[in-house]
């Protein structure tokens, strides 16, 4: 895993850099929260010693914010940034009938996915992680970007509750091993943990 240009932690401090975002009150109470700055740095050691540390960026990234667009959005971006050999990564939230596309990196996509369709489907009526080398070869893989080979798509759960799912595209073929199922999976709980 070849991390490109989405790290965002500060070697200095030792923290993420997302972590310690500044911010500024009026009177009244009202507060914004201060632009923050982006560092690019590389994902390094091991897989599992990389995911570490992209859990300590998402982490940071998460900190003290509950808006569920907000922390799905700057995940997909953090994770799209960071990871290599994804063509879409995001979001669908389950509305009670259907999955809704929510915000992710890549083409646009399927906005409404049936949960008896498709990867995302089987994800989140299963209720398991569904981890597909060859898209192809899977029945009623749903092909938005015709680019995709393979797919890990990780459901979205608060108790017994569904939330949505998290997925991943790739153009190679097999390009998600159990590291990675781990790590994303990983990274779905932080966002779930988010909400709460
Ligand atoms: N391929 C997915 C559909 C969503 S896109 O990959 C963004 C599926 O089969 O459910």
């Amino acid at each position: 895993m070849q991390g490109s240009h989405g790290a965002l932690a500060d070697p200095a401090a030792g923290a993420p850099m997302v972590a310690a975002a500044p911010t500024a009150c009026r009177a009244g109470g009202r507060c914004y929260t201060a632009p923050m700055t982006f560092q690019a740095s590389t994902l390094t050691g091991s897989k599992p010693e990389q995911y570490a540390q992209l859990h300590d960026q998402a982490r940071g990234l998460l900190a003290g914010e509950r808006d569920r667009i907000a922390n799905a959005a700057n995940l997909s971006a953090l994770v799209a940034n960071a990871l290599p050999a994804l063509n879409w990564t995001g979001f669908y939230f389950y509305d009670g009938r259907e999955l809704v596309v929510g915000p992710f990196q890549g083409l646009p996509a399927c906005v409404r996915i049936p949960l008896d369709k498709g990867v995302c489907g089987a994800a989140a009526s299963t209720r398991q992680t569904q981890r597909i080398a060859d898209v192809h070869a899977f029945p009623g893989h749903i092909a938005c970007d015709a680019a995709s080979r393979s797919e890990l798509v990780v459901p979205l759960l608060r108790g017994d509750e569904l939330i949505g799912v998290f997925d991943l595209d790739s153009p190679e073929a097999d390009r998600f091993d159990e590291d990675d199922q781990r790590g994303l999976e990983g990274i779905a709980r932080l966002f779930v943990e988010s909400l709460a």
